[in-house]
């Protein structure tokens, strides 16, 4: 349960709300590196911590990310042609490169320096593992580069993509970092009673906070056969980590040791960028492309699954295409695709819950210490402090761990190799 106005400052992320300033303290994936091919390729509309802004790639490849609005008239750049390294609006004809200098007045007499006084907002950019990042705070706040161990695994090794999720971006982070969820709203296979997560339904969280948010563990204890953890990483303000050993049956190998996550960024309040990551956690095991394509079915967004625009078939609109007899028989949901479950849950909830009507139990402990970091986070900031997680040091080794211990070992010990990185 939290008080609604703690609740309203965890939620909402325009330009000045205490979370917004959170989000802009952080390099956050804006756009897949997919969206602006080429040099001089068509102009983008985006909207990120609620701002609308405009997207293109040079004459030198360099990304801009600007408000949208060109500030003589305030008409879309959107429109704007894409040539000589900038974009020029094209009802005046004013130019801007990516830095959001003017460049070209052409309609004000050619003497007049009016141009050297007219800036659009523009935010940095750089580009790594498929994404183009942007830092969205104050040039004096800007932190390194994010560092995490997937973004330098080498592209054989990983797989990138993202969805769009049309709720509030918490709803998402907080399925992300619920582990007991995964027993029912997961099981895909209701007959199994073997299953490590069937059979043990009700995980023991252990949250340990780290100095990039946490590393926790849900507990399923499977008697003889010994404890069955899966330990995650949270890294601030919204990216979840998990181990998984992928078993794939078809294809030339039996296993994929990987680790998957997430990072839910948010559009606006009530819609959210969901960016999806798997890499391989073995140096020696590429994936094959077979394989992405079949994880990616999995969970719910593969080619046959998608809609334009990173969007699911499976929506709100058409109830996710629930299966009531597949629910009978087969799986929990009658939900096809993992995360189309979440989705569906966490979308047609509300846009943004209402926490203040929760009723929180032990296997909620990692949700509230995120809320707690969280709002650790906005006070920092308002006091004018870094938050916590900002600097990659602190995470850049870090990594999720799915595993089976014998009975008195301590995760903690006996997952310590598995949780560092190889990259
Ligand atoms: S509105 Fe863009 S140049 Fe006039
Ligand atoms: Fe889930």
């Amino acid at each position: 349960m939290l008080k609604p106005e703690d609740n309203e400052r965890l939620t909402c992320v325009g330009p000045g709300t205490p979370m917004g300033e959170v989000f802009r303290r952080y390099w956050i994936p804006a756009l897949l590196t997919e969206e602006l091919p080429e040099p001089d390729c068509p102009p983008i509309r985006v909207r990120l911590l609620g701002e609308n802004l405009v997207a293109f790639r040079d004459s030198n490849g360099k990304v801009g990310l600007l408000d949208r609005y060109c500030p003589h008239r305030r008409v879309e750049l959107f429109w704007g042609r894409n040539e000589e390294c900038g974009i020029r609006c094209v009802y005046h004809g004013w130019k801007f490169d990516v830095d959001g200098n003017c460049v070209d007045m052409p309609n004000e007499p050619s003497e007049s320096n009016f141009k050297h006084k007219v800036k659009i907002t523009s935010y940095p950019t750089f580009e790594a593992a498929g994404i183009i990042w942007t830092y969205m705070g104050p040039p004096d706040e800007m932190p390194s580069k994010p560092d995490y161990e997937w973004i330098r695994a080498p592209e054989t090794h990983r797989h990138v993509s993202k969805t769009f999720e049309g709720c509030n971006w918490l709803q998402g982070l907080e399925g992300g970092i619920d582990t007991s969820h995964s027993s029912f709203a997961h099981n895909n296979n209701i007959a199994d009673k073997n299953a490590l997560r069937t059979r043990a339904p009700s995980p023991k969280l252990e949250v340990i906070k780290t100095d990039y948010g946490f590393n926790y563990a849900g507990i399923r204890n499977l008697g003889n056969d010994g404890n069955y953890v899966r330990a995650y990483q949270y890294i601030m303000p919204a990216q979840q980590m998990r181990g998984a050993m992928i078993k794939w049956k078809d294809g030339s190998r039996e296993e994929f040791p990987s680790i998957a996550g997430h990072i839910w960024v948010p559009i606006d309040d009530e819609s959210t960028w969901v960016w999806n990551f798997i890499y391989s956690a073995d140096k020696l095991i590429p994936f094959t492309k077979e394989f992405v394509l079949e994880h990616e079915t999995q969970f719910g967004r593969g080619p046959d699954d998608l809609l334009p625009g990173y969007r699911l078939k499976r929506n709100p609109s058409n109830d996710y295409l629930i299966d009531r007899e597949v629910q009978r028989t087969r799986t929990f949901t009658g939900i096809e695709g993992i995360n189309t479950q979440d989705y569906a849950l966490q979308e047609t909830a509300a846009p943004i819950i209402d926490r203040s009507k929760e009723r929180l139990g032990t296997a909620d402990a990692a949700i509230i210490a995120a809320r707690h970091l969280l709002l650790e986070a906005i006070k920092d900031v308002e006091a004018g402090r870094k938050p916590r997680g900002v600097d990659p040091a602190a995470y850049r080794n870090v990594r999720g761990c799915d595993k089976i211990l014998s009975l008195g070992v301590d995760w903690k010990e006996g997952m310590k190799e598995d949780m560092c990185g190889c990259y």
